[in-house]
This record gives C-alpha cells, structure tokens and sequence, in this order.
C-alpha cells in the first residue's frame, strides 16, 4: 500500500518536473525557416509584412499611443500583476535585433522566445499559430525593416517579477490547442480569407471569447462575447451583429473607420481600429466582414432597423420621464434632441449598439468615466465625450440609463442604481 503510494507520487513529481522542463512543448516550425532568408527576399516580403503587422495588430501592442512604434512598454494590467510588451525594432540589446528566422516563427507558432522561455498568452500565441510560414516570413522581413531603437521597457510588477515562465508549460498543455484555419472550399474565397484572419493574426476571439478559470480562451464558445479590462466585448456572432444593423458594407466600414450608425469604438476596440482595422486593406476587411456575418447554413442575416422606443420609455410610473429630462440637459447638446447625433461632433443614439447591449457596463462605464479624445482613421475626430461621475448622482445615472435603452436601444430591463455603484471611477 505504501509502496503504491511511493510510486504514484514519484510518478507525479517526474511527470511534474518534465512538464516544468518543457519536455511536452510543441515545435511547429518548418524545416525551411532555419534557412535565414536572403537581403533581397526580405526587402520583397517587406511590404507585404507590413499589411500582415496591421492585421495581427502587432503595432497595437507593441508601441505606446504617442511616440516610435514598435519599442514595447505598452502595460497589460492583471488581477496578479502588470507585464510589458517588449521591444520587437530590430534593436540587438534591447529589440529583437538577435532572432533569426525560426526564432520569429517559434514565437508565433508556439509561444517561445528566442533562448527558449515561454511567453505569456497576453502575446496572443493561441491565435497566430495558424499563420502561413510565407505569411510569418513577411512579417519577419517588415519587422526587421524597421527602425532599430535602443530603448528598454519598465520591469514587469506582480507575479510577472518572479521567475514563473517555466510553469507556463502546465498552462500551455490545458490551454493552448492546436488549430488550423478554417476551411471551406465550397465557401466564397472571402468567407476563407476572413476565417483566416478572424481566427489567426487578427485574434478578435482574444477578447470577444470568454475565458476559462486558467485565463486561457474559450474555444468552444468562441465569439460569443466577453467581459475584458472592464468592458463587454459583445458576441460577434452574426445573429448578434445583424441585431445590431451590421451587414457586410457596414462591418466592412465600421472596421475601416472605427465609426458606424452603431456608434464610435471605444476601449480595447479603439485601440484594435486604431491601429490595425484602420490601416487593413479594404478586400481583408470585407473578408472578415463576410466571415463574422455568415450563418451556419451559409447565408447572410438581414440587418435589423433600430429597434423602435419601448413603451417604458414614456411611462411616468417608472419615472423614465426623469431619464428623458436629464438627457436633454446632459447630452443632447451633443448626441441631438432626437438621439441624431451630430457629424464631426458625436456619435448617434437611436441604433447605437451600446445602447442595446443586454448588459448595461459599456453604457454605465462610458457615462461615468467618459472617453478621452480618440483619433480616428483618415484623420476623423470627435469632441471627447465627458465623464458625468461628478456630475449626476447614481440614481440619475440609473434612470437616465434605463430611458436611453427603453427610447434606442429596445431594452425594457430598467437599470439598477446599485449596478451603477458597482462601476469603477477612472477618471476623477
Ligand atoms: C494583444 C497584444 C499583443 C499583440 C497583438 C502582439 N503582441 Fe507580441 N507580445 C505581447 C506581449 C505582452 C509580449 C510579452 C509576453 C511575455 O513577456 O511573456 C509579446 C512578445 C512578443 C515577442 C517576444 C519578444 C522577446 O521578448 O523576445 C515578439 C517577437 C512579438 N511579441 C512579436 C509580435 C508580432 C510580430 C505580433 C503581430 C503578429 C505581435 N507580437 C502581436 C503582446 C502582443
Ligand atoms: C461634449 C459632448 C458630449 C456630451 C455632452 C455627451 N456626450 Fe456622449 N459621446 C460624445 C462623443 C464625442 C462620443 C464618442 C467618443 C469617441 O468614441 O471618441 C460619445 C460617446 C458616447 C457613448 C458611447 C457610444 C459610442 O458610440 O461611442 C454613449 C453611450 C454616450 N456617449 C452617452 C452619453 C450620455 C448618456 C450623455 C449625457 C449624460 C452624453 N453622452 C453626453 C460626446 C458627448
Ligand atoms: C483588445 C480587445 C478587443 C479585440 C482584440 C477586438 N475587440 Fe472588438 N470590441 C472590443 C470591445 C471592448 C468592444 C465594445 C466597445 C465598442 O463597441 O467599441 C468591441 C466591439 C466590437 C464591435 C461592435 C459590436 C456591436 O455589436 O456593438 C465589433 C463589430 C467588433 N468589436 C469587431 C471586432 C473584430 C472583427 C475584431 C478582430 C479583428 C475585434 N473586434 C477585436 C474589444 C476587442
């Protein structure tokens, strides 16, 4: 008995250390990227890369919102600590100057840096490693094209300043499954091309899929909305898109320019349209258009019209009218009388998707905290939408929130003042 005991411990541990020693890590790299590429190949790859580090957002992550691209030190704040995007300028000390071809590839395909350490999922490893080797190879040949900038990046805080990488190999083993690409040959070439994207370098499931316990995605409920840095990444199923009035010319344009009839992007997805969707080619945009509002049997949804106001929108009883007075005293200067919104100036109401949302934390989130001036593609602004957390009280802001999604957004769910209170203050 104790015998068995002895052994089924020993078992444990050996297997434990060999997790730990890395000895169940995958190697996905072609044979091939251990053959460094040519200086003319690389400055003919180079341009194409470049397309490819706008669809994987490469810059997003890893460049601060003012000041050179690329040099790292973007702060990815967690429950257990803030960790920092590297330096990817070919800089050799404190860029990636030093990896070679297949060192590029390792990190994209399997999640290791160059000297073998195990980064951690905020590099969305999970979702690149369907990228093409020729695709990988691109992107390698524009990173390396770029400006080498000698500039390091703060030290990470929490847990991320102990000496845990190695444990990653337990995370990796439950979390990191191998996928491909989906594939459909009898699917349109955009639907592939979107499916490709969508699930690979763009990683849109990286905050619209829910995560599991370990913090590592959700597969099987892939796209069907979560809550990430304390916003709703809602469900981008098509069903939920087309509720929302987008169809493939609309999600096309929405991603392009980061502003729609279903309002402006705010949060992480600001950052998304900022700095990739923004500069994506319009055929790669359709794509992943075409991908997202695809049915299960193929077809596309038809797009639903704004949703007409609810009757709880003029119900005195609910004391709803209240809501109606404080809009046309706090933001109708701004968002229009009639919910229009006003070009150039801010988003409209009636059709806005936040407004719609099931769940009222963008709505609530937004009204107290605000947005601070946000940067269009194609060099389109808007005024900066103000926090009202000093301004109106949090019953206000609860009646004020239950009218505007009664009026626009087809809700009749009136909103609790205690979900207001339970919002964190950002901005004081
Ligand atoms: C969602 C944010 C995010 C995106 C998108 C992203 N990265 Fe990263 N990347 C990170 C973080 C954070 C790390 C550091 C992880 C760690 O310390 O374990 C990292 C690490 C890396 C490293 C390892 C550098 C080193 O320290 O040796 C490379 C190379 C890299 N990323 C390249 C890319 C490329 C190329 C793309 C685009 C295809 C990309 N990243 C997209 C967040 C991101
Ligand atoms: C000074 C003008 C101004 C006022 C006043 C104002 N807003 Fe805004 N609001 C904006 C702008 C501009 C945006 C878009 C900001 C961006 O994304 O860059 C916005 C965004 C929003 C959003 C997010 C949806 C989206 O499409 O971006 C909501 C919800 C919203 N406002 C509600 C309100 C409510 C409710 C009030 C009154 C309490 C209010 N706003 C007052 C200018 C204003
Ligand atoms: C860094 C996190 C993040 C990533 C990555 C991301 N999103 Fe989002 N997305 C959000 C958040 C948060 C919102 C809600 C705020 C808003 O509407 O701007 C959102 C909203 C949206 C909306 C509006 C949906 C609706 O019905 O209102 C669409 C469409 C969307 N995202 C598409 C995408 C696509 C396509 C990708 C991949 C290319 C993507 N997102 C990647 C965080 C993200």
């Amino acid at each position: 008995m104790r015998k068995t005991l002895l052994v089924i411990v020993a078992v444990l541990v050996l297997g434990g250390l060999a997790v730990l020693s890395g000895a169940f890590r995958g190697n996905h790299i072609a044979v091939a990227a251990f053959e460094p590429l040519s200086a003319e190949e690389m400055a003919v790859l180079a341009p194409r890369g470049r397309e490819l580090a706008f669809s994987g957002d490469c810059l997003g992550c890893h460049s601060p919102m003012q000041g050179p691209i690329a040099v790292g030190g973007v702060p990815f704040d967690t429950p257990f600590g803030t960790l920092y995007s590297p330096n990817i300028t070919p800089d050799p000390t404190y860029g990636i100057g030093e990896y070679t071809r297949a060192d590029f590839h390792r990190v994209l395909r399997d999640g290791i840096a160059r000297g073998g350490h195990n980064l951690y999922p905020a590099m969305p490893f999970v979702f690149t490693q369907i990228t093409t080797d020729d695709d990988i190879d691109a992107i390698y040949a524009y990173m390396m094209s770029l400006e080498p900038i000698a500039q390091d990046v703060p030290a990470n805080t929490g847990v991320f300043a102990f000496p845990l990488r190695p444990f990653m190999n337990f995370w990796t083993l439950l979390n990191f499954p191998r996928r491909t690409a989906p594939e459909d040959p009898d699917r349109p070439e955009a639907w592939n091309r979107g499916a490709y994207l969508v699930e690979g370098l763009g990683h849109c499931g990286a905050c619209h899929t829910p995560m599991n316990f370990m913090m590592g995605t959700d597969f099987a409920r892939a796209l069907e909305g979560a809550v990430i840095e304390g916003l709703e990444a809602p469900s981008l199923q098509a069903t939920a898109l087309a509720a929302h009035g987008f169809d493939v010319p609309g999600l096309t344009e929405f991603l392009a320019s980061g502003i729609g009839p279903q309002g402006t992007t705010f949060g992480g997805m600001y950052t998304v349209t900022h700095f990739s969707t923004g500069s994506m080619q319009r055929d790669d945009l359709t794509a992943i258009a075409t991908y997202l509002l695809t049915l299960p049997d193929g077809t596309l949804p038809e797009p639903s019209p704004p949703p007409a106001p609810l009757p709880e929108a003029t119900d005195p009883a609910l004391g709803v009218t209240a809501g109606e007075a404080l809009y046309l005293s706090a933001c109708a200067s701004c968002h229009g009388d009639t919910g229009a919104g006003i070009p150039d100036v801010a988003p409209a109401m009636r059709g806005n998707a936040t407004l719609a949302l099931e769940n009222p934390l963008n709505l609530l989130t937004v009204m107290l905290n605000g947005i601070p001036t946000e940067e269009f593609p194609r060099g389109k602004r808007m005024y900066a939408m103000p926090p009202f957390a000093h301004v109106l009280s949090d019953a206000d802001i609860a009646r004020l929130a239950t009218w505007l999604r009664a009026q626009w957004g087809g809700i009749a769910d009136p909103v609790q003042e205690a979900a207001v209170t339970e919002i964190p203050r950002t901005r004081n």
